[in-house]
């Protein structure tokens, strides 16, 4: 059965854009079996430098996660650094990684010329990523179009690999998520925490209603009738929240002319708070009981942990360490 891999970086609190676009689709992926879900916490080092801030966003991601769906029973569950394996063999492909094609990252390049001064960790990122994904004989990994270089930089570390010690890791096909619509943030805009305009999945009630009733619409009157009601924000937003019945009624509303922009904010926001009700109480419970939590990471990161030393061995023995 092919093995699907991700990796979740925890550098903040997650927005129903990283909802619809990753975790949904990872989520629904466990129908097919054999998935391998980790939190990236090395990978927070590049910029996150504040061990209680670290604690405190791999802590929120589990509960994210397992709030949303993710079965620990279906999936395996881990945070990343509780097998540090994956530093062995990221020393491994770095000797096989042409300076080069580190030069080319573009996510390095883009970092750089946002003026982040970079560190050793930063260049090396997509080596540890690709150590991620090579130690556990992984065949998919879905990612977001941004990573697709990271997995081209993979295929090409493994494949250096095997040629220069035989046959040893298996080669990854990456599944680039180009089907999954792009979530409208409140302005309009791509949602994504960098612009400041995000809907959180979980958070406070008031705020998040105070930023749902926030959004800027135009100033035709309620009577109006509106033919471009599709391209509604609002209407686009209810769409991943009402049942397609219900969407379309308010945008036939809005059509027509009678519906206030308040009262359609009103129900986008009573759509979305209820869409997410079952999960937000799964989360309390979850917070509630911190160990179960922990446990659940610690079963997950022994059950990866087996892979990966199946794989370490092979890798070893074939590159004439021991
Ligand atoms: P952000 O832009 O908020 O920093 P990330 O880059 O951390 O988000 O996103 C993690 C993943 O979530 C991405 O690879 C992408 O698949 C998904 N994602 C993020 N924002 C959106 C969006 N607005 N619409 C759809 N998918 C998104
Ligand atoms: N770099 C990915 C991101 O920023 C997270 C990640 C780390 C990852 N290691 C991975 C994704 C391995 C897939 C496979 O979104």
């Amino acid at each position: 059965m092919p093995r699907t891999l991700t990796g979740i970086t925890p550098s903040g609190t997650l927005h129903i854009g990283n909802y619809f676009g990753a975790m949904r689709p990872a989520i629904d992926a466990q129908a097919q079996g054999d998935c391998f879900y980790f939190i990236a916490d090395y990978h927070s080092m590049t910029s996150v430098t504040d061990a209680a801030e670290r604690r405190k966003n791999t802590l929120g991601i589990a509960l994210d996660w397992l709030a949303c769906g993710l079965d620990p029973n279906v999936s395996v569950f881990w945070r990343q650094s509780d097998v540090p394996e994956v530093c062995e063999l990221m020393w491994m492909l770095g000797t096989l990684a042409p300076m080069g094609l580190m030069e080319r990252a573009h996510s390095y390049k883009d970092k750089t010329a946002k003026g982040i001064s970079p560190n050793f960790g930063l260049f090396a990122y997509p080596v540890l990523m690709a150590a991620d994904i090579l130690l556990y004989d992984t065949h998919r990994v879905p990612v977001g179009k941004d990573q697709k270089q990271h997995l081209e930089m993979t295929r090409d570390m493994a494949i250096k690999f095997n040629e220069a010690y035989g046959e040893t890791l298996v080669v990854p096909e990456p599944v680039i998520r180009e089907d999954v619509a792009v979530i409208p943030g409140l302005d309009g805009q791509k949602m994504s925490k960098s612009y400041g305009n995000t809907i959180e999945i979980f958070g406070d009630e008031k705020a998040l209603r105070k930023k749902i009733m926030g959004i800027v619409m135009d100033s035709r009157t309620p009577a109006e009738p509106k033919p471009d009601a599709d391209r509604n924000l609002a209407i686009q937003l209810l769409k991943l929240f009402a049942s397609p019945e219900v969407a379309a009624d308010f945008e036939h509303r809005l059509r027509a002319g009678g519906l206030g922009y308040g009262d359609l904010k009103k129900a986008l926001f009573e759509h979305y708070w209820n869409h997410f009700s079952a999960a937000r109480a799964r989360r309390a419970e979850l917070a509630a009981s911190l160990d179960h939590v922990e446990a659940v990471l610690r079963d997950g990161a022994l059950r990866a942990r087996a892979v990966a030393e199946q794989v370490m061995g092979r890798a070893r023995r074939a590159c004439g360490l021991r």
